[in-house]
């Protein structure tokens, strides 16, 4: 980039100085369904509840507490391989592509990568178009040039992106293990959409995801139950978050946090136990709990190197590209469409 361009007399001049981000909010939180499948997961045979309602702003904030733990290493461990491999990650994914970041968040981890990846466009998904607000604003201030999206949508549901995204190559980010939320088969298919999109765009495009990997459940154990309790505030507000959502009356007190490794299904489960009988009741329904019986909040599935790789072949990704840690803690993958 010439300094040129920005100077005061050139015809981008003005237009530089005008871009700002564009904001499209397609997802409408529906109240009805919402206490339909909260509902529906409370009264099943072993009681449910999607991961999804750990975040109220709240939990968000729990969320970003428990990044930090010292028993928590995926936050980290992810950060030092993007870190450590960046040139060879950006000379992977190549330069120029819409950049399209699923779960955006803070944006923080994405735009590290700007300098390196060099987007044409940055594309910055989340559930609430709110949450992108400050964070773009913030960004497009330091990458005055960069045309940016914020797009409000469920794209776990579904990944159909608005003809605002552009038609250029699509390079898709999924950091952090968020995949690990989704069963295999769950996440096969979501890989299959992310697929399906890159090949709409004009490029051939790729994903460029983090995946928590198999390790000792001594290790996983203590991510998952920290010392501090962090962990466990986070699942038990879940309830108060429940309670808000479905008028329901959670008394927290009678609840105990539990995280275990299930080997044979290679995931972290959550889970919120009863410490006494109790009877929780909402508008519409109750129901009963006896002592040390559970609600199942959340899995975190882990993968190996090669059962990742095969995921990614399997959804029709091509040429798979692992970077791991050296105590191969953590993986990041470029999967070219
Ligand atoms: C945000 C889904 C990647 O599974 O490690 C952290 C959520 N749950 N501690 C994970 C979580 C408990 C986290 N993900």
């Amino acid at each position: 980039m010439s300094s040129k361009q920005y100077s005061q007399n050139t015809p981008n001049a003005s237009k530089n100085a005008m871009m700002s981000p564009v904001f499209i909010q397609r997802y409408v939180e529906n109240k009805a369904e919402v206490r339909a499948e909260l509902q529906q997961g409370l009264l099943a045979k072993v009681a449910t509840t999607s991961p999804k309602y750990l975040y109220d702003a709240l939990g968000s904030r729990l969320f970003e507490a428990i990044t930090e733990l010292p028993e928590y290493y995926p936050t980290r461990v992810e950060a030092s391989i993007f870190e450590q491999f960046l040139p060879e990650i950006a000379a992977a994914v190549g330069h120029g592509d819409i950049l399209i970041d699923l779960g955006a968040g803070n944006c923080e981890k994405a735009a590290r990568m700007f300098e390196a990846l060099g987007p044409a466009k940055y594309v910055a998904v989340d559930i609430s178009v709110d949450f992108l607000k400050q964070a773009l604003t913030t960004l497009q201030r330091q990458s005055p040039d960069l045309p940016m999206l914020g797009l409000g949508m469920d794209f776990s549901a579904s990944l159909e992106l608005p003809v605002e995204v552009g038609t250029g190559s699509r390079s898709f980010f999924y950091p952090g293990s968020s995949i690990g939320n989704f069963t295999p088969t769950e996440a096969l298919l979501f890989l299959r959409q992310i697929h399906t999109a890159c090949k709409q765009g004009a490029g051939q495009g790729g994903l460029l995801i983090g995946v928590d990997l198999v390790k000792s459940s001594t290790v996983l154990q203590a991510a998952y139950a920290d010392a501090l309790g962090v962990t466990a505030a986070f699942n038990r507000n879940m309830l108060l978050h429940i309670n808000q959502l479905l008028g329901s009356d959670f008394n927290i007190a009678q609840w105990q946090h539990r995280a275990l490794f299930n080997t044979d299904l290679s995931r972290i489960e959550m889970h919120l136990d009863a410490t006494e009988d109790l009877t929780v009741r909402w508008e519409g329904g109750e129901r009963k709990f006896v002592k040390n019986e559970g609600i199942h909040t959340e899995n975190s599935y882990k993968y190996t190197v090669a059962s990742f790789t095969k995921l990614l072949e399997n959804a029709g990704f091509q040429a798979v590209k692992p970077w791991q840690d050296a105590n191969q803690q953590f993986c990041v993958f470029w999967a070219k469409a």
